[in-house]
């Protein structure tokens, strides 16, 4: 049968990413404690309405969305991943908080109230290969916000045409459990179509038990520019600001060599 067979495979294989939730969940457990200070320096800063509800896209395994919650923000979270939510059902649900928990995909999405703010992190929006899809997806989350209301997420950039890959390794213990990760972007970036190829080993050591975790996946760069005119495409939203890590003062323009830029929208 010619047609569905490649699309079935692509979409298998998809489910089978981010399939390890608790080993990410302790190996990220970076610096998400100030992620989220400077998330809700921008709800106080730069919305023009009272951020109570919030929405994470892409939620993963919720790290933000769980310290935002206990920050007394309500929450709701959405991830394509099916092992991701029911993972962070489960923390949710420990620690009896309520809100929309829901698998689905960030192109095409509706939430069953609107929502003062929105996240998407640590680069999620880069799973959407193509500039169609991330006009799809501005255009959903525009949708699911009140007027005044913000959407902030992080992208990473090349800062270097000649050797743009970044790889990272280091180790997380958690009681008897130690994950050694390693994580690198920017692999074989192809500058027509701006997509790279993204790995992630994740080597869990629990009660003599070692267990490893492969993943490489594809994931497409925006350049600052061209992410103006692509919001401006989509319509709903005012550029406000943008920012080349997570700190208040570090504005964008000011960085020679950004790999990261957080982004900082309001909806009109
Ligand atoms: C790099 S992880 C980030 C997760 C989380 N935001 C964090 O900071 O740890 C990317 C997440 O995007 C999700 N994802 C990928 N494509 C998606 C899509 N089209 N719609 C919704 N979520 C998607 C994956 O399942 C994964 O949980």
């Amino acid at each position: 049968m010619v047609g569905g067979a490649p699309l079935r495979l692509r979409e298998k294989s998809r489910l089978r990413e981010y399939s390890a939730p608790r080993f990410y969940e302790i190996a990220f457990d970076l610096n998400r404690k100030g992620e989220v200070d400077f998330l809700v320096h921008c709800f106080k800063r730069f919305s023009r309405r009272r951020v109570r509800r919030v929405v994470d896209i892409a939620c993963g395994t919720g790290p933000h969305l769980m310290r935002l919650a206990d920050r007394g923000y309500l929450m709701s979270g959405l991830d394509l991943s099916p092992r991701n939510i029911q993972f962070l059902r489960e923390r949710f649900a420990a620690k009896g908080y309520q809100g929309e928990l829901v698998v689905g995909d960030m192109t095409d999405f509706r939430l069953a109230q609107p929502v003062d703010a929105a996240i998407c992190m640590q680069d999620s929006q880069g799973h959407l290969l193509r500039t169609e899809q991330l006009v799809a997806h501005l255009r959903a989350v525009a949708k699911c916000l009140k007027r005044g209301g913000l959407y902030v997420f992080d992208r990473y950039m090349a800062s270097s045409w000649t050797n743009p890959a970044r790889r990272w390794t280091w180790s997380k213990r958690r009681g008897r459990l130690i994950v050694r990760a390693s994580f690198s972007a920017l692999n074989d970036v192809d500058p027509v179509s701006q997509v790279f190829r993204e790995r992630m080993t994740l080597e869990a050591i629990e009660n003599g038990t070692r267990r490893l975790y492969r993943q490489t996946h594809l994931s497409r760069m925006v350049f600052p520019q061209e992410l103006k005119t692509v919001v401006e495409l989509a319509g709903g939203f005012e550029f406000v600001q943008w920012f080349f890590g997570f700190k208040p003062h570090q504005i964008l323009e000011t960085s020679r060599h950004p790999i990261i830029m957080v982004v900082v929208l309001r909806k009109k």
